[in-house]
């Protein structure tokens, strides 16, 4: 696929199911995601990649992190957060693994990690697969970061749910450069 038809065209996909990238796509997609700007080469960024039975691990952390955090959550919510890894076949989780640094605060490094969630999504995108970056209450907080057993000083930064794309293929409107860009010359 030519490269900026890529950047242009990536999409995201809420609607994922199998086939997932193999072991030697998903080897070239981490390959380009640690290729992000990385401010004094500190790499923080990490992956969890998650499939299979792990998936049911996920599952019962998420029901874990919504008891914990959410004592008043009925069967609806706890379902709700129980079905969540089952939106995907493959979950990478987006890690930062702060490195404590005088010149690289922590919002540095997590935007590294940002950018190679951005080219993960591009990867996929080169190799015909899709992916769906979310959030939501999961992310960027001890209690959750506890409950995966990650270290003190790493945060979750989101998670992208990897797959196929089986929903409708979105159409995007083309912005205006000259909405969003000002040119000083
Ligand atoms: C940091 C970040 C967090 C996001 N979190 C969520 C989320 O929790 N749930 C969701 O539906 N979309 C979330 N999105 C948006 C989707 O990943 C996606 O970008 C959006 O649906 C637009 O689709 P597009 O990438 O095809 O333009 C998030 C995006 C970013 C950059």
């Amino acid at each position: 696929m030519d490269a900026i038809d890529n950047l242009i065209n990536r999409s995201s996909s809420g609607h994922l199911d199998s086939p997932i990238p193999n072991r030697e796509e998903l080897d070239l997609i981490y390959q380009a995601a640690l290729r992000a700007p990385d401010h004094k080469g500190l790499k923080p960024s990490r992956f969890i990649e998650v499939s299979g039975d792990g998936l049911d691990k996920l599952s019962n952390i998420f029901v874990n992190f919504v008891k914990e955090n959410n004592p008043d959550a009925d069967d609806a919510v706890i379902e709700k957060f129980r079905k969540m890894p089952y939106r995907a076949p493959l979950i990478v989780i987006l890690v930062t693994n702060y490195k404590e640094n005088m010149g690289v605060p922590e919002i540095e490094q997590m935007m590294s990690t940002a950018c190679s969630a951005q080219s993960i999504l591009l990867a996929l995108n080169a190799l015909h697969y899709s992916g769906m970056w979310r959030t939501g209450k999961l992310s960027f907080n001890e209690s959750i970061s506890n409950l995966l057993g990650l270290q003190k000083n790493e945060t979750v930064i989101g998670y992208l749910y990897v797959g196929t794309n089986v929903g409708p293929k979105k159409q995007k409107d083309t912005l205006n450069n000259s909405d969003y860009v000002e040119i000083w010359s």
